[in-house]
Parts: structure tokens; C-alpha cells; sequence
């Protein structure tokens, strides 16, 4: 597309008013991911760094979950109206020197690249002023309605509020999708004539198509049918059923690639997750973030993670929760187990029941079966943690560390008081309080020595 430049604006300074959240509604999540994360990947292949995005409610919030495009956002005081979103960025636009702006809502999020690349491809060809998508969607909610005249020419687009049947006739069921693209030099005379007389007392980008076709520019509407792809979101029950389209989608392209998941029905994964084939799933659970599965790896029921990377053949049991964190091939976590951020797992190694683990890396072959703490931790390899053993990493203030070398025997309800060493082969007695360095092979035990004493006279 030499002789075609353009640059994007994406419309994300509402509130979200029907979301009832004090966050902005483009960072409401789908599959773990904020919408916005949705809308600027489908942008990325068409407009690489040429994408604006206009922030308003929440902008701190915004601009901080998507550093990479925070230069380019545009802060909108007073969110009065999308036209007005758009008036807010028009010396930016002009400023990129493009001679089309493509405006997408941000509530838009099942947009796919291609849906962008068409649109784009259609103006190229035709060279309209002012081009917009359409959809009729089974029921047109509070879309802006589209209206044709007798040609089947578009004259304008009423806002759901403002459509008055007795001067419009019956809807055609023809709606706006949010999704536009202006040619900057023909627009530029138009923008700053909207005005906010109507319902919602906003300033409507739509009523440019009516601006346009008064001044008879070339105005040109791309119907796309009623995919789901191009609704907005305004509320949480579009949002979960956009939600829901996204995850049947995800699952049935793992399903094609060679992913055993059982119970897919309730199997959420998420667009950043990498799950290779001959890993093996079971519902219900989540794998979000950009957690990797490698093949056969399995994860059984009720597993929620974020961030981990499950290497060969290694598995999660059920009811457990991990969170940037490194499960080597061979390993095993579970049932219930914990792995925190910068949990790290080399092969083979076990972590049991109730086990939590954070920051802290676990040697090939180590064994935690059972209800321990391990933080702030390095554990050298075929090392076996008794149940019930606690590093004591902190002091109210400061994290410290504990460092446990090779073969190490640590016996049940031991407390490591770190900063600690024990040595390689070293062993401690059950219900210790470390709080010396231990050396290699050494034995230590800190507990007091049992007393028995008789309570009353018995026959002996
Ligand atoms: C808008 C369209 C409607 C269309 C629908 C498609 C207008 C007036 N109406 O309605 O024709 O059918 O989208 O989904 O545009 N925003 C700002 N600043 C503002 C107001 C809004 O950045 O001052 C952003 C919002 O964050 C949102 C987008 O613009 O991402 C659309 O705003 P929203 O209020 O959701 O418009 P709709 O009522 O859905
Ligand atoms: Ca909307």
C-alpha cells in the first residue's frame, strides 16, 4: 500500500458507564487480557507505530498497562463524546503527515487483523472521504442505526437515543460499528462544525456521515453481516458472551493443533498462551498470561495459572495455583500446590499438598511432598524438605535468604531461621530451629530433649 498512508486512532477515554467499575471499560479483561490488548494487536500488522489512542477516564490506568503505546496517547480532559475524542486528536493526526485516519472504538475487541486489512484495502480502492463499517446484528441494541436513502446511498447515522421513527421510518436493523476511516484533508473542514444538540448532550463522530453527505463527499458504507467480531461492548453481558466466542475459538484451534483437553467446554485459555501439541488438559481451569505448555505436559482440573512455563512431561495436579514461575520437565506440582513468582523447578523436582513456593529454585530431584514454605530459597539438587518445613524469611522488614546444598536431609517441622546455610548431605533433626549454618555432612538438631515424667503412682 505505497500510495496509501494512514495512521489509527483508537477511541478509549470513556468510562464505561454500564460496566459500574471505577476502571476504565478498555481494560475490562477477556481471557485474562485487557480489551485494549485485543484492539492494538489487530492495529499492530496495519499501522505498526502510527496508532494514537485517545485516554481519558482512568488514562494513569491506561497508559500504564500498555507502556509501548503510551506516547502516543492523547489525554481528553472531558469525555464529551466520541467527536469530540476526535477533535482532541486532530492536530496529532494532521501532525503524522497520513492521508487517512483509521478511528476504532476500544470497546471492540473481537476485531481481527483481517477484518482491518479488508476495510483498509476497500478505501484504498474506492477513495471515499469518509468510509464506515457496518453490521446487522440480530438485535441492534444501542447501536447507531444507519440510514440509506431510496438509492441505497448512506445519508447519516442516529444514535439509538435519538431515533425518531416518525422522521426516519422503521430501522433497516443496519447499524454502526465503530469502526471508521477519514481522509484527513476532507474531514478536517467538517470536525469542528459538530455540535452536541441531541439526547446525550455529546459531540457524536457519527454525525460526520451527515456533515459529509450535506457537502457531497464521497461517503461509503462496508456492511460485514452480523459477526460478532465488530460489536461493541458496553456491558458485562456483552462482554461475557464475547468472552465466551474468544475461548470456543482458542480451544478448537488447540483441538486442531493436536491438544488433548478434556471437558473443553469449560477450558479457558488464553491469546498470549502457547500450549504445544501432545499437551494434555482437563476442564475446569486457566491457563492465561503467557504461560507455555510443552508437549506432555499435563494439567489436570482446576489448575489457574498466569506466566508459568510447564516444561516435557511435566504435571499439574488439580487445585493448583501458579503464577510466574518455571516447572521443569519431569517435575510435579500438586494437588494444591502454590508456586509464587520466580518459583523455579528443575527436572524432575516434587512439590507437593500444600506446598508454596516463592522465589526460589528447587535442584533436580528435590523433594517438597508436603505443607511447606519455601521463600527466598536455593535448594540444591536431590535435596528432600521435610513436611511441614518453613523457611522464616522475613522479619517484618527485610526478606532474607536460605541457601541448602546438595543430598540435604531436612526432617519435619523444621524452622530455617534465614539467613541460613546448610551444607550438602548435612541432616536435621525433625522440629528443628535453625538459626546456624550447618556444615556439609553435618547432623544438627535444636529441640529440647524429651522428658518423661511419671504423673501418679501406677502398678508396675
Ligand atoms: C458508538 C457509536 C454508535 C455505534 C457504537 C458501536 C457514537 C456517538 N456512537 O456508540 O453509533 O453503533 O459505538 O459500538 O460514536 N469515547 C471516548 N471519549 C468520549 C466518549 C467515548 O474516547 O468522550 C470512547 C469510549 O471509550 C469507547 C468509544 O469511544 O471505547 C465508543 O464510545 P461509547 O460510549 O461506547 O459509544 P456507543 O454508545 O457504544
Ligand atoms: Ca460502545
Amino acid at each position: 500500500m505505497e500510495d496509501f498512508s494512514a495512521c489509527a486512532l483508537v477511541l478509549a477515554g470513556g468510562k464505561g458507564t454500564r460496566m459500574h467499575s471505577d476502571m476504565p471499560k478498555v481494560l475490562k479483561t477477556l481471557l485474562g487480557e485487557p480489551m485494549l490488548h485485543y484492539v492494538y494487536k489487530a492495529l499492530e500488522p496495519s499501522f505498526a507505530d502510527r496508532i494514537f489512542t485517545i485516554v481519558g477516564f482512568g488514562a494513569e490506568h491506561v497508559t500504564k498497562a500498555f507502556p509501548d503505546y503510551s506516547e502516543r496517547c492523547i489525554l481528553q480532559k472531558e469525555q464529551l463524546g466520541t467527536g469530540h475524542a476526535l477533535q482532541t486528536a486532530w492536530e496529532s493526526i494532521k501532525g503524522s503527515d497520513c492521508e487517512y485516519c483509521f478511528v476504532i472504538n476500544g470497546d471492540t475487541p473481537l476485531v481481527n487483523r483481517k477484518s482491518v486489512i479488508d476495510f483498509l484495502e476497500a478505501v484504498r480502492e474506492d477513495r471515499a472521504d469518509l468510509s464506515f463499517i457496518t453490521i446487522t446484528p440480530e438485535e441492534p441494541n444501542q447501536f447507531g442505526r444507519v440510514i440509506r436513502n431510496k438509492a441505497g446511498q448512506v445519508t447519516a447515522i442516529v444514535e439509538a437515543k435519538d431515533y425518531d421513527e416518525s422522521v426516519y421510518g422503521p430501522a433497516s436493523g443496519e447499524v454502526n460499528a465503530g469502526i471508521y476511516c477519514l481522509k484527513v484533508s476532507a474531514v478536517d473542514s467538517l470536525l469542528f462544525s459538530l455540535t452536541n444538540e441531541n439526547r446525550s448532550g455529546e459531540y457524536y463522530i457519527t454525525d460526520l456521515v451527515d456533515l459529509a453527505v450535506e457537502r457531497d463527499l464521497n461517503v461509503t458504507a462496508v456492511n460485514c453481516g452480523n459477526s460478532i467480531d465488530l460489536m461493541g461492548i458496553n456491558n458485562p453481558l456483552e462482554l461475557a458472551k464475547a468472552e465466551s466466542a474468544l475461548r470456543e475459538r482458542i480451544v478448537a484451534e488447540l483441538l486442531e493443533q493436536g491438544v488433548v483437553i478434556h471437558n473443553y467446554e469449560n477450558v479457558v485459555v488464553g491469546p498470549r498462551a502457547e500450549v504445544a501439541p501432545g499437551a494434555e488438559i482437563s476442564g475446569p481451569c486457566q491457563i492465561f498470561g503467557k504461560s507455555i505448555l510443552q508437549t506432555g505436559a499435563i494439567v489436570e482440573a482446576n489448575v489457574c495459572m498466569r506466566d508459568a512455563n510447564i516444561s516435557q512431561n511435566a504435571t499439574i495436579r488439580s487445585f493448583s495455583h501458579l503464577e510466574s514461575c518455571e516447572v521443569g520437565p519431569e517435575c510435579s506440582v500438586g494437588p494444591y500446590g502454590r508456586l509464587r513468582p520466580g518459583a523455579v523447578m528443575e527436572r524432575g523436582a516434587k512439590v507437593g499438598n500444600f506446598v508454596e513456593v516463592k522465589k526460589s529454585r528447587l535442584g533436580p530431584e528435590v523433594k517438597a511432598s508436603h505443607l511447606t514454605y519455601l521463600g527466598d530459597s536455593e535448594i540444591g539438587a536431590g535435596t528432600n524438605i521435610g513436611a511441614g518445613t518453613i523457611t522464616c524469611n522475613y522479619d517484618g522488614k527485610n526478606k532474607f535468604k536460605t541457601v541448602i546444598g546438595e543430598g540435604a536431609f531436612i526432617g519435619s517441622n523444621t524452622a530455617l531461621v534465614a539467613p541460613v546455610e546448610i551444607g550438602a548431605d548435612a541432616l536435621i533433626g525433625a522440629g528443628s530451629t535453625i538459626t546456624k549454618k550447618v556444615k556439609d555432612g553435618e547432623l544438627a538438631i535444636s529441640r529440647s530433649k524429651q522428658v518423661n515424667i511419671r504423673r501418679r503412682n501406677e502398678k508396675s
